[in-house]
This record gives C-alpha cells, sequence and structure tokens, in this order.
C-alpha cells in the first residue's frame, strides 16, 4: 500500500554555498515545462494513488513556483488523489518567496503544513551561506503563514556554521523558541562535495568548527528545546506534542512511497527506485512516455528496517523484528552488542534505541551497517 507521496522541484532562485540536493538556478519556462512534466509522471502512476496518507512537496525550492504553477499543480492531484484522506500536506517554502497571495492558494490546493528553510538568523551567515532572505523576511513569512490560517509550521534549522560561535547559536535558538512553531528540524551542516564551501574549505579560505563545538552546539540544542515541550523524536527533528513531521515518520516507520520527479526516490513493491537526477534526461523520458527511472536497488528489508527505525529516539521493537524476519537483530548484526556494551545503543522493555551519546555518533554507527 502506498502511503505517502513526495513530489521534488528542482529549482530554486540562487544556489547556496552547502547544498547539493537535486537543483538548478530556477528559469519561468523550465519551471512551466516541468509542471506539466510532474503531471504526466503523477498520471503514470495513477493507480498507486489511491490510499495515500501524506504528500511532500520539497526541493530545491518549491515555493520558487508562481501561483499559476501552483494552481496547475494542484489541480492534477486532486483529480488523481482523494484529497479527503489526506492527513498530512507539506511543502517546502524559502521565507523569502512567502507572501500572501501565495500562502493564500497553499491553503487552496491543501497544504496543511509549512517547512520554512530558515537555517539561521543571523544575517551575516544567511549571507555567506548565499541564501536570499534575511532576518527581516523571516519574521514577515511567518506572520503571514500564521495570518492566513497556517496552524503547522516548521523551521529548518543549520547548526556547525564556519565561524558560528555559540552565542550566535543561542540566539538563533532563542528566536526560533520565540517564533512558537510547531515543530524543529536542527540539522548539523554536512561538508557535501561538490558545493562552493567544499572548494572554499579544500582552499583553506574557510575552517569548519571543531567537532567538540559541534557536540557541543548539538547538546545545548537538545537540552534547551527539550525543556520547551519540544519532544526530540528523530536524530535532528524536534515536535510539540502531537506535531511530529508525519510523512517522515511513515518512511522511517518503513512504509511505501512514491517519489516523482528528477532525482526521485521510491520503495514500494520491495524494491527501491531512483529516477534520473539529470533534468534533461528526466524530460526526455516523460515525453517519451517513459518512466525516467534511473537505478532499482534490491530493498534490503532487515538493514533498511535498522537504518530508518534507529534514527527515531523510541528506536526498534526487538521482539516485532524478530516476528518479522526470522532472526534476532543481534544474530543479523553482531556488532550491536558491542555498541551496547559501550554505551551508544541502549536496550529497554525491547526495544533497542540510541542513547544520548550514540545520538552524537548515529551517522558512523548507520555508516557501519
Ligand atoms: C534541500 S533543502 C530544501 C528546502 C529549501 N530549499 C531550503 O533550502 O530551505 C532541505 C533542507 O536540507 C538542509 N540541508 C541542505 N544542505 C545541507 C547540508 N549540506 N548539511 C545539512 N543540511 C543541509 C537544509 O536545512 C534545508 O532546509
Ligand atoms: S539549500 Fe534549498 S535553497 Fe539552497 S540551494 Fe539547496 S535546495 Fe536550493
Amino acid at each position: 500500500m502506498m502511503e505517502s507521496l513526495y513530489i521534488h522541484i528542482p529549482f530554486c532562485e540562487k544556489i547556496c554555498t552547502y547544498c547539493d540536493f537535486a537543483k538548478e538556478v530556477d528559469s519561468q519556462v523550465k519551471k512551466e515545462k516541468y509542471v506539466h512534466a510532474l503531471i504526466k509522471e503523477l498520471s503514470m502512476h495513477r493507480e498507486k494513488l489511491s490510499e495515500l496518507q501524506t504528500i511532500f512537496i520539497g526541493g530545491g525550492t518549491p515555493s520558487v513556483l508562481t501561483i499559476s504553477q501552483l494552481t496547475t499543480l494542484g489541480n492534477a492531484l486532486h483529480k488523481v488523489i482523494k484529497m479527503y484522506n489526506i492527513k498530512e500536506f507539506t511543502i517546502e517554502c524559502n521565507p523569502s518567496d512567502i507572501n500572501e497571495e501565495k500562502a493564500l492558494k497553499l491553503i487552496d490546493i491543501g497544504v496543511n503544513r509549512i517547512s520554512l528553510g530558515v537555517q539561521t538568523f543571523n544575517d551575516n551567515h544567511l549571507n555567506f551561506l548565499n541564501r536570499t532572505h534575511r532576518l527581516k523576511d523571516i519574521e514577515s513569512a511567518v506572520s503571514i503563514l500564521r495570518k492566513v490560517g497556517f496552524r503547522n509550521i516548521s523551521v529548518d534549522l543549520l547548526f556547525g556554521l564556519p565561524n558560528q560561535n555559540m552565542a550566535e547559536l543561542r540566539d538563533d535558538v532563542r528566536r526560533v523558541l520565540a517564533m512558537n512553531v510547531e515543530h524543529i528540524s536542527y540539522y548539523n551542516l554536512i561538508l557535501e562535495e561538490g558545493t562552493k564551501l567544499y572548494n572554499l574549505v579544500q582552499n583553506g579560505e574557510v575552517d569548519l568548527l571543531d567537532n567538540d563545538i559541534e557536540a557541543n552546539m548539538y547538546e545545548w540544542i537538545i537540552t534547551t528545546l527539550s525543556k520547551q515541550q519540544f519532544d526530540h523524536y528523530e536524530i535532528s527533528n524536534f515536535a510539540k506534542p502531537n506535531y511530529e513531521g508525519y510523512h517522515n515518520v511513515l518512511i522511517w516507520k518503513d512504509a511505501d512511497y512514491l517519489g516523482i520527479g528528477v532525482g526521485a526516490h521510491s520503495k514500494y513493491n520491495n524494491t527501491r527506485y531512483a529516477n534520473t537526477s539529470r533534468l534533461k534526461y528526466y524530460m526526455e523520458s516523460i515525453e517519451n512516455n517513459a518512466f525516467p527511472k534511473y537505478e532499482t536497488y534490491p530493498y534490503e528489508p532487515m538493514r533498511d528496517y535498522l537504518l530508518n527505525g534507529l534514527r527515531l529516539r523510541e528506536g526498534i521493537d526487538l521482539n516485532s523484528f524478530k516476528h518479522r524476519f526470522g532472526q534476532s537483530v543481534f544474530t543479523f548484526y553482531p556488532g550491536f552488542e558491542s555498541l551496547v556494551n559501550s554505551g551508544l545503543l541502549a536496550i529497554d522493555n525491547q526495544r533497542l534505541y540510541l542513547t544520548h551519546q550514540g545520538l552524537m555518533y548515529g551517522n558512523t554507527i548507520f555508516g557501519m551497517l
């Protein structure tokens, strides 16, 4: 049963210093053609969409779509999906794209959750990251979104920015708390090959923060948000009660999902699929009525179950794992015993989960699987 739909919009107004997601600088002609290609791809999967519970439009920057493009896409979704069954419909937005007309259009097409790419409230860092917005745009975006009626706003933030100090981090946390949003995704900046930041670091022009400083920042974020009613339910995600990101939680709990658009990934029929990440090939395939698939990977149920389930603070249920796969987690991956012994993983009430200390090494632990 396909529970979730992801739609990728690969356009951005400017390219951020640190980002290696599938995206390119937006152009009106390309956006227009792309929206039509998406609609065609959507109809190619029509029969899979009857049981959907969540929709997530991500990017790139979906909010660079014009009102008319959002209307076209929204109408197409309403034609092929039973929208009254959709529990959560999220769209990623950049603060500088939000105006009242666009926000109202988002409500009109059924969006009920906004993921706002704030990254930091500090104008100097925003400038270095090549973001299009500044502090004043964040405040204005949130007040417009509230005014038109959005009751579920998530904010994306980054920590571990080059030259960021503890006082600046605290200021970001203070400001996000003052905005009184329902959900916060707080990511540790990752240095991705091929980005402008990568070259700056390679050439010695920019230094990254020490791991110790980043660990202190992460610790401080967890402690402070937890004191303010935010449940730290996933490595990078914090939610007020009942505001966990349902789309992502479904995927971490192994639901089937369909991704459409350039570079989008899917999982169904016990198989993982990836669409081509080249816009040109994507458009050509759709024009020729062909699925724009680039690769399929065998689904590795036990590994995927662990990789996804351990991201969640509640971890995985050891009995369910054994029941489902016919062997214990420790038979499948004996290395977990030493992780439990060294305090990075813990077991409580038959649940295996990352400890506070394990959270700091989450990516290393996942890399071992
Ligand atoms: C790919 S973006 C799409 C949303 C929107 N374009 C934006 O930038 O706000 C989704 C999120 O990924 C995170 N992200 C992108 N590049 C990252 C990196 N190198 N390290 C950590 N997080 C990153 C950012 O926080 C961003 O909000
Ligand atoms: S972080 Fe967001 S806005 Fe910046 S380049 Fe990546 S997708 Fe585009």
